[in-house]
């Protein structure tokens, strides 16, 4: 078996992506966070399936990260996470330093609006979004990945890579992959390490309390009723609620006619200091 490259440079990268161009291979690209689980590996395996050579970026990117949020205790553990790549037939794992990423004098970000000013995760997380295009744009630029491969789990996230994509003309097909769940229906996260036990017997609710409000939209229960009943059961249980919103699943736009557009229903809520995300179709 063909052993994984690591690359910890640009010019490190380049030396590969530039060989594979070469040969003709289309190249996926699955940029993360690491603390690696099997949402990240379902991305993975999609990559697989549009691309003949896949790359996994591994960056905890500080300049997506407000103060007060928990960029010093994200959990990273690089053995373990290139393990399970090469366990996945990774062909790279691309490792840039803060250094690398933003070197001495790096004075430039990418700043985006449309599906990044929903007033969603943007209201609660200032910046955040720009940090995020501002690192994809530059994964993007580095790899030359003509595919790249985005989870539902952050849906605002995804509409807003494919809106600069798109806004940019940046030569890279945007994938999708839908949420990889726990049994128990709570979608997996990195941060779902730091619940302890009592909350994370709770915090399917989160899950749970989206589902219902979809079948009672389906059953034709206003939008606005259906999003108010779930805020006030997240609270009951035992929830700070950030949001539950119920939006127009292509723009993140308030609803119009619920009767004819696509609906998204996307929450955050937070047990303790562990803020939850999640969102399904309607
Ligand atoms: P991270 O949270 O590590 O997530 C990396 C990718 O995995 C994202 O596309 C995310 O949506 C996807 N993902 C996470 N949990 C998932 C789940 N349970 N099911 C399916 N997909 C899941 O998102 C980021 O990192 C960063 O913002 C990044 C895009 C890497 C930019 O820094």
């Amino acid at each position: 078996m063909k052993k994984m490259e690591l690359a910890r440079t640009v010019e490190e990268l380049r030396l590969h992506t530039d060989a594979w161009r070469d040969l003709g291979y289309v190249i996926g690209l699955v940029p993360t966070m690491g603390a690696l689980h099997a949402g990240h590996m379902a991305l993975v395996e999609e990559a697989r399936r549009h691309a003949d050579v896949v790359i996994v970026s591994i960056f905890v990117n500080p300049l997506q990260f407000g103060q007060g949020e928990d960029f010093d205790r994200y959990p990273r553990r690089e053995e373990e996470d290139l393990e399970k790549l090469r366990a996945a037939r990774v062909d790279l794992a691309w490792l840039p330093s803060e250094k690398v990423m933003y070197p001495e004098g790096f004075a430039t970000t990418v700043r985006v609006g449309g599906p990044a000013k929903a007033g969603l995760e943007d209201a609660h997380r200032p910046g955040h979004f720009d940090g995020v295009a501002t690192v994809v744009a530059k994964l993007f630029n580095q790899s030359g990945a003509h595919v790249a491969v985005f989870g539902e789990k952050d849906y605002q996230q995804l509409l807003v890579i494919r809106r600069m994509a798109r806004d940019l003309d940046m030569p890279v097909n945007i994938v999708a992959v839908p949420t990889v769940r726990e049994d128990d229906g709570l979608a997996l996260s990195s941060r779902n390490a730091y619940l302890a036990p009592d909350q994370r017997k709770l915090a399917p609710r989160l899950h749970e309390e989206l589902q219902r409000a979809a079948e009672s939209i389906r059953k034709g229960t206003a939008v606005e009723a259906a999003a108010f009943n779930a805020r006030e059961a997240l609270q009951e249980a035992g929830f700070v609620v950030d949001y539950v919103e119920v939006r127009n699943a292509e723009t993140l736009k308030p609803v119009k006619d619920q009767r004819s557009e696509p609906l998204r229903i996307l929450a955050a809520a937070r047990l303790g200091d562990v803020r939850l995300i999640d969102n399904i179709p309607v």
